[in-house]
């Protein structure tokens, strides 16, 4: 904090200027009355001095006695006196203090020290009176420069009094801003380091304000602590719930997908089920009718043997589709692409798609295959889903290449793509186009959780407009890019 802000500095600043006005105010009054005192002492002295003065010189003025006049006036040789005149009546020197010649001019502005008496206070008219008529005047003219030099030392002792006091004063707000404000510069401390999980206590016994802050900080402080706690806790619970219930979507989406394949697998095992049971029926007949040459025989075993071996194939990829993958394996792409076809094959006859593949071979990559597998068929059935939609030819491309040491997997279909207000939210839980029936909205989701969250890869889709065949076609395309290591 700025020191200049602080709250110490202002109390310091508002009790420096608050007792350097009083004591200002205090030195000019000091000295306005020392004046004022210093000029009626004049006055006093002045008055008492020229009625003694006037006594003495009456009647030798009367008889122009000049010497004793000026015997008397030169008696008076007090400091403060600058000098002494005796006047006639007219206004011309008689006699002075301190010129021993006699001069008889006219005393200077004599009219106008006739008219104004005593305003000057550094001088003294008085009129000298004999029997009621006067005989002269008397001036006494003080010395300015005593006076002006009490003054002054006055003045330079009420100085040095001002300096002494605003020093103190200084001293004073200075401790008495520490004072004031070293609880709040604790109670600041204390915060400003505080770890919010740490209890918080000042020590603050006083029954003051601060005591009353420092109590209310305490109490506030507790609050929000078990407010986070608590906080703290229900998050935990919520992010426990929300883990738990996509566990579940991603199961109820594996029923969904698994109800289907089973459905699809049903149907493609019809057929090599007839084959076999028609095999074994037709030579177990001939048999009986003793019929059966050895080349029958070994004819129909290799027929009911192929069919057994692709009833097993079939049964051996649905199981790990089902499985789920809970290890990072190295495998090839191609193998999951393989697994992946045999599954939906039946899907692909029964809905009259054509699939393109255009796969590499030798990509490997680190990965959960049956996750991928799961990955693969949720977006081949939305694709299927699509082209269900149109009359045409119905197709899905798969491509598989290799780009800047990430595999990346296509898969694209000609069922016009997905509309621009669509897009932005097929990868959100729950969000379908489908009737209740035929979507759960968890497909593209768990899709995307398996392959950014579980694999560290990336999936996008787009629009995309291209040619087959001198065909132009516009569908969705999913690109799916997994690291390679
Ligand atoms: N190939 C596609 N062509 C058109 N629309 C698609 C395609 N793939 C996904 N979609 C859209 O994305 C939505 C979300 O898909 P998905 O998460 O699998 O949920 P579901 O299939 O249950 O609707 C679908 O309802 C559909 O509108
Ligand atoms: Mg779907």
């Amino acid at each position: 904090m700025n020191f200049f802000h602080s709250i110490k500095f202002k109390i310091f600043v508002v009790i420096v200027v608050f007792f350097t006005i009083m004591i200002t105010m205090h030195m000019l009054y000091d000295i306005n009355m020392s004046k004022k005192q210093l000029n009626t002492y004049l006055q006093n002295l002045n008055q008492s001095s020229a009625k003694l003065l006037n006594k003495n010189v009456q009647s030798d003025l009367y008889n122009l006695n000049y010497t004793n006049v000026k015997y008397t006036i030169d008696s008076f040789d007090n400091p403060y006196f600058k000098n002494i005149y005796i006047l006639n009546k007219n206004g011309y020197i008689f006699a002075q203090r301190d010129n021993d010649k006699i001069m008889f001019t006219k005393y200077k502005d004599f009219e106008k020290l006739l008219n104004l008496q005593n305003e000057n206070p550094l001088l003294y008219f008085l009129p000298v009176i004999l029997s009621k008529k006067v005989v002269g005047y008397l001036v006494i003219e003080n010395n300015n420069e005593i006076f002006e030099q009490m003054i002054k030392s006055k003045e330079s002792e009420i100085l040095k009094m001002f300096f002494i006091f605003l020093l103190v004063t200084i001293v004073f707000s200075y401790i008495v801003s520490v004072i004031i404000t070293k609880p709040i510069n604790k109670i600041i401390n204390k915060l400003k380091n505080l770890d919010e999980k740490e209890e918080l206590e000042f020590n603050h016994n006083k029954k003051d304000e601060f005591g009353y802050l420092a109590k209310i900080i305490e109490q506030n402080h507790k609050k929000i602590r078990d407010l986070n706690e608590n906080l703290e806790i229900r998050v935990k619970e919520e992010v426990e719930k929300n883990i738990y219930k996509e566990k579940q979507l991603f199961e109820a989406q594996k029923m969904a997908s698994m109800g289907e394949m089973i459905g699809n697998i049903a149907h493609q095992w019809r057929q090599p089920l007839s084959v076999i049971s028609t095999g074994s029926t037709a030579i177990k007949l001939k048999k009986e009718l003793d019929v059966l040459d050895d080349k029958d025989l070994l004819e129909t075993c290799e027929i009911i043997n192929e069919n057994a071996q692709y009833l097993s194939k079939t049964i051996d990829d649905f199981k790990n589709f089902i499985k789920g993958d809970k290890k990072l394996i190295n495998f090839n792409l191609k193998d999951t692409i393989d697994s992946f076809i045999n599954l939906v094959n039946p899907s692909i006859k029964n809905n009259n798609i054509e699939l393109i593949l255009n796969i590499k071979e030798n990509i490997n990559i680190n990965g959960y295959p049956n996750e991928l597998h799961q990955c693969m068929i949720n977006i081949f059935n939305n694709a299927k889903d699509a082209l269900l939609n149109i009359d045409e030819t119905r197709l899905v491309f798969i491509d598989t290449l290799l780009q800047d040491n990430n595999a990346i997997i296509k898969i694209k279909d000609n069922a016009g793509g997905i509309p621009e207000d669509v897009m932005p939210k097929i990868f959100e839980p729950y969000f379908t186009t489908k009737h209740k029936s035929q979507g759960t909205g968890l497909g593209l989701h768990m899709t995307y959780n398996l392959i950014v969250d579980s694999m560290g890869g990336t999936i996008e889709a787009n629009n995309v407009k291209y040619k087959y065949n001198d065909e132009s076609y516009i569908g969705a395309e999913f690109t799916i890019r997994l690291p390679l290591s």
